[in-house]
């Protein structure tokens, strides 16, 4: 990612991504990594400019050693990289931070009998911890970038932060967030690089696992009751439910659930009332839906489609919410309700931030229920996805 909004970033979301960076693995557990924080205008406008005249230079002799590409796409490719590149070193300042990663400049080379041991260069004991540095900002919602073309012009680098001669610098990583928005980056295919057993036996590749669709039971763990099964009780308690335009009986959430007559009876209010509470329905369907997605509970999902659309949301909405809250196209509200029920989801509370957004808008009653849709969901999606309850024909998954 390089180019960032003016949005912050905390100082505690620099230390968690240094706490992720120094769990890294290193030769010997000898850790060579040292990190300078910049955030100071000066130092950090400094460096920028150390980064943007390197860049200058690299470009050039880049351009003019480039081969001739191999297809058009290629070519465009590359222009779309160059013209990303250049942006960074244009705009560094706008990242909030920019972080410098540094390593003893020594030789820790061991020798034995027979000579010096290759055991690798020390370089690869600190990209590691660069790694996890970028991923664990990523996990945030973080956008960085790895550069090393500013050691074109490292001493000044080094002079501006105070680094020790000692110290070779080996990356500059800008953090901010994303203009765009994440995605898959274009690589080649994975098995047109991999070599099993011996270099050269390539194969294909299986179907992809999804990691967005992970396994869940494909037939119901507890079934549903049959109708010999249900007692008069039992029908007394689906009388009174009902989903998505469909009996209780024929609905397999309810007459799964209702072999636990006690606790259906306590339940069933409280969903009720949570499905006629203050929240707007259409609201309430954003993050019941987001939920339902996270928790990758295909019932929840397909139920709520049904009940989002009847609620106004539209189609080309319900499939922007599995994008999330950062998608192009969100009022400022729903982007807001969209985030708080991420942020349930990753951190069982709600930001400062989204709870500021949410409180400009709904009353104490409306704050109070959106913790509680997001978390009855939840147990929902919980209880669907572990007891196996399948979709009734016609109502799609994700
Ligand atoms: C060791 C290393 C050094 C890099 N240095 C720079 C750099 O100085 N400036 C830059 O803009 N990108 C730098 N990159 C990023 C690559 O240019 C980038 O990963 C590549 O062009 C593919 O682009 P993408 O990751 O955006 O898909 C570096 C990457 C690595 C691994």
């Amino acid at each position: 990612m390089r180019r960032y909004t003016d949005a912050p970033v905390s100082d505690a979301e620099v230390e968690a991504c240094l706490r992720a960076a120094v769990q890294a693995p290193s030769g010997g557990n000898i850790q060579p990594w040292q990190f300078v924080v910049v955030r100071d205008a000066d130092v950090k406008a400094t460096v920028a400019e150390s980064y943007r005249l390197a860049y200058d230079r690299y470009e050039t002799a880049l351009v003019a050693s480039l081969p001739p590409f191999r297809s058009e796409e290629d070519e465009a490719s590359f222009n779309r990289g160059l013209a990303a590149s250049r942006h960074l070193a244009e705009h560094m300042t706008d990242a909030p931070v920019l972080v410098l990663v540094a390593m003893p400049g020594i030789d820790l080379t061991l020798t034995d009998d027979e000579g010096p041991l290759d055991i690798g260069p020390l370089h690869a004991s600190v990209f590691p911890a660069v790694q996890n540095l970028m991923v664990a900002a990523r996990a945030m919602g973080i956008g960085t970038a790895l550069t090393t073309v500013f050691r074109i012009r490292q001493d000044e680098v080094r002079k501006a932060c105070g680094i020790p001669d000692r110290y070779e610098i080996v990356a500059l990583i800008p953090m901010g967030r994303p203009v765009g928005r994440f995605g898959q980056a274009r690589r080649r295919p994975a098995e047109t690089v991999t070599h099993w057993d011996r270099w050269g036996e390539k194969r294909d590749f299986g179907p992809a696992l999804d990691p967005w669709d992970p396994p869940r039971p494909a037939t119901p763990r507890i079934p549903p009751a049959t109708d010999e099964e249900l007692d008069d009780d039992a029908r007394e308690l689906l009388g009174g439910a009902r989903v998505a335009g469909r009996d209780a009986v024929g609905a397999n959430i309810f007459s799964t659930l209702v072999r636990h007559k006690g606790l259906f009876r306590r339940w069933m209010p409280f969903g009720g009332k949570l499905l006629s509470g203050k929240l707007p329905a259409r609201e309430r369907e954003l993050l019941i839906l987001r939920t339902g997605w996270r928790t990758r509970s295909h019932y929840e999902w397909g139920q709520h489609v049904i009940i989002g659309k009847l609620t106004g949301l539209t189609d080309e909405e319900i499939a922007r919410i599995k994008l999330g809250p950062d998608a192009d196209g969100w009022s400022d509200l729903d982007r807001t309700l969209l985030r708080a029920a991420d942020e349930l989801h990753e951190d069982a509370c709600i930001s400062d931030a989204t709870w500021s957004e949410l409180s400009a808008v709904y009353d104490d009653k409306q704050l109070t229920e959106i913790p509680m849709v997001v978390g009855h969901y939840h147990l929902v999606a919980f209880t669907l996805n572990s007891l196996g309850v399948q979709r009734e024909a016609g109502v799609a998954g994700f």
